[in-house]
């Protein structure tokens, strides 16, 4: 059957968010603001699908660049609570959005294992002892190429590196689409595709996330 693309796509939008367990009331309104708000969270799939990578990974110490009111940290939180305890930590240049990922985590109870930090999340990075079991990037695009030495640096052998809006909503498939943004996502695919450091593939959930394994 011919369906157009873009029904389909929302059609699988809604059958994959659908397939999700259902949340705490504390995560579903953080997801009720963002509908409200248009504030661009991962979304439940993308958030459940970092969650799997957080306990198959048994991860314990995760760096998040580009964090928003807590969102996605709640997916990593959860896994490393329930892999044992360890440590999130939260990075994003915003004090009003820092805030508010406190409170959220805080009442989700994850408090002790949280950590925060206001300011350039590839900066704070560099600045944080590591090594990491997981890394999640979802800072400003045209910076994603430069940050990955500082990942592959922080992240320990057999790590886990995430990355969203690998898709880019489709533009990173149009040829003519030379904007900055679209090029670095390219750029950084690239760099994770052809590296012999990294074991890398794109899983087109939502906006599409990069999944890439470094080699021990
Ligand atoms: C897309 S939102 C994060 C959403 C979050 N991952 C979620 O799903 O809940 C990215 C946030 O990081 C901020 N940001 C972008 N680039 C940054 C950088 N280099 N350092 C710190 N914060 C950054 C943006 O202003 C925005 O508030």
């Amino acid at each position: 059957m011919n369906m157009p693309v873009e029904w389909a796509s929302a059609s699988l939008r809604e059958y994959l968010e659908d397939l999700v367990p259902p949340r705490p009331a504390e995560v579903q309104a953080m997801e009720a603001y963002a509908e409200k708000t248009q504030f661009p969270i991962i979304r439940a799939a993308a958030g459940n699908f970092c969650y799997l990578v957080t306990r198959m990974t048994g991860a314990t110490k995760v760096f998040e660049l580009g964090s928003g009111y807590g969102y996605s940290t709640y997916w990593f939180a959860k896994g490393v609570r329930e892999n044992g305890g360890g440590t999130v930590h939260h990075v994003v240049w915003h004090a009003d959005l820092s805030e508010k990922a406190r409170a959220h985590l805080g009442a989700l109870g994850y408090g002790d294992i949280m950590h925060y930090t206001v300011g350039e999340a590839v900066q704070a990075l560099r600045e944080t002892p590591g090594p990491f079991d997981l890394i999640f990037m979802d800072i400003d695009k045209p910076g994603y190429p430069d940050a990955l030495p500082i990942i592959a640096d922080k992240l320990r052998p057999g790590g886990a590196l995430i990355v969203d809006n690998m898709l880019w909503h489709g533009q990173v498939l149009d040829r003519s689409d030379q904007t900055e943004a679209t090029q670095a996502i390219r750029e950084l695919m690239r760099l994770l595709a052809t590296s012999e450091e990294w074991v890398t593939t794109l899983v087109p959930i939502r906006d599409g996330l990069a999944l890439a394994y470094k080699q021990g």
